[in-house]
């Protein structure tokens, strides 16, 4: 009998089966099915309920030098998920358990406990912990108090603003006291950030008149701009920055899958108006999530910050729903139930 398999589990897992040049397809990733391993003396078994689809995970498809460590190829894609302990051998956990993991894109996983995280899935729903009330939330409130530091009455720009960031950057910007500008793609999305989130405004970008728009929704300027996007967005953006403002650089998703980067013209702008701008990864910084992560809580649980989820279901859908994300097909937090 082999001791190493959990008796009659199957796994299904979603591996890097070659690297994309520019735009990800679905024969980049290979579905697997394997045996579910048995967890040994000090270890556990997760039946991972809940994956987290992330931009971040574009580029660690690339074979380039980077803040993280590359995704190896034939590997289970890198991820974080929610689930549950079906099986312990670890003192720390008990069967039934709730985990934060970063086991992957796959159905199961065995973990030492080194980075499970238990989470208390009797107050929020437990993907919870995937968006608003994990990384993607620590996020958007380091890059805009540590970062930008807005000051009351403030304009507070931010792009992909009704992604699972942007659109905490957002309301976190009205919680302070700012006046809030989302930039989305299309209708749908910039009625949901102003009409439903709070947002005093927002530009579809897809409408085609970027910089007027612009200026009507930040007629004083714009003191902090939160940097999801880049390419042209940025360079709109940057013709509207106030003297003494602030830009932080999250992300540039519009970028991920260029053969040919966009080259970004308003430079002149960064000197003129003697702006400070930052670039920032937020496992850097450890130190300010248990901060972030209740103020989080407490804006959450009295309604000042709304959070909204695209869910697909099905681990076998990943590859088309991550793709999706980096289309801008996501509607909130791109998830996959399992
Ligand atoms: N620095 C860090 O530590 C850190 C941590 C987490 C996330 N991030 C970054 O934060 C950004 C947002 O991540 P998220 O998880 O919140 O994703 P998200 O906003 O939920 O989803 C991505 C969104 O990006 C927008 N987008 C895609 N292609 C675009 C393009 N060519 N031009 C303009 N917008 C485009 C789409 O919204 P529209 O339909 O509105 O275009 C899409 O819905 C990403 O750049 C990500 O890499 C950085």
């Amino acid at each position: 009998m082999d001791t190493t398999r959990a008796a009659g589990l199957e796994n299904k897992r979603v591996v890097l089966a070659s690297r994309p040049a520019g735009w990800v397809a679905e024969a980049n990733f290979r579905i697997e099915s394997v045996p579910v391993p048995k967890p040994k003396d000090g270890e556990v078994l997760v039946k991972n309920l809940w994956l987290s689809l992330d931009p971040y995970m574009r580029g660690r498809m690339n074979d380039v030098k980077s803040y993280a460590a590359k995704q190896e190829l034939d590997q289970v894609m890198v991820g974080q998920t929610v689930g549950e302990i079906v099986e312990s051998r670890n003192d720390r956990f008990r069967k039934g358990d709730h985990v934060l993991s970063p086991l992957g894109w796959q159905l199961y996983g065995v973990s030492d406990g080194k980075g499970l995280t238990k989470v208390d899935a009797s107050r929020v729903p437990m993907q919870a912990y995937l968006g608003v009330l994990g990384m993607p939330g620590v996020t958007a409130w380091v890059g805009l108090l540590d970062i930008c530091q807005p000051k009351e009455g403030e304009t507070v720009v931010v792009s992909a603003a009704s992604g699972a960031v942007g659109s905490v950057v957002g309301q976190i910007a009205k919680i302070k006291g700012c006046r809030a500008v989302g930039i989305a793609g299309g209708k749908a999305k910039c009625d949901y950030v102003t009409k439903e989130l709070g947002f005093d405004a927002c530009v579809d970008y897809k409408a085609g008149r970027l910089n007027d728009d612009l200026k009507a929704a930040a007629p004083k300027g714009v003191d902090c701009y939160f940097e999801n996007v880049g390419g042209e967005i940025l360079d709109a953006v940057l013709r509207r920055m106030n003297a003494f403002s602030r830009i932080a650089v999250c992300g540039l998703i519009s970028q991920y899958n260029a053969t040919d980067p966009y080259g970004v013209k308003a430079i002149q702008s960064i000197l003129v108006n003697r702006i400070k701008m930052q670039g920032f990864i937020v496992s850097d910084r450890t130190e300010l999530w248990p901060k972030a992560l209740a103020d989080l809580a407490g804006w959450v649980a009295s309604g000042k910050i709304k959070y909204r989820e695209s869910v697909t279901e099905g681990l076998e859908n990943a590859p088309r729903a991550f793709i999706g994300l980096l289309k801008g097909e996501n509607f909130g937090k791109q998830l996959i139930k399992l």
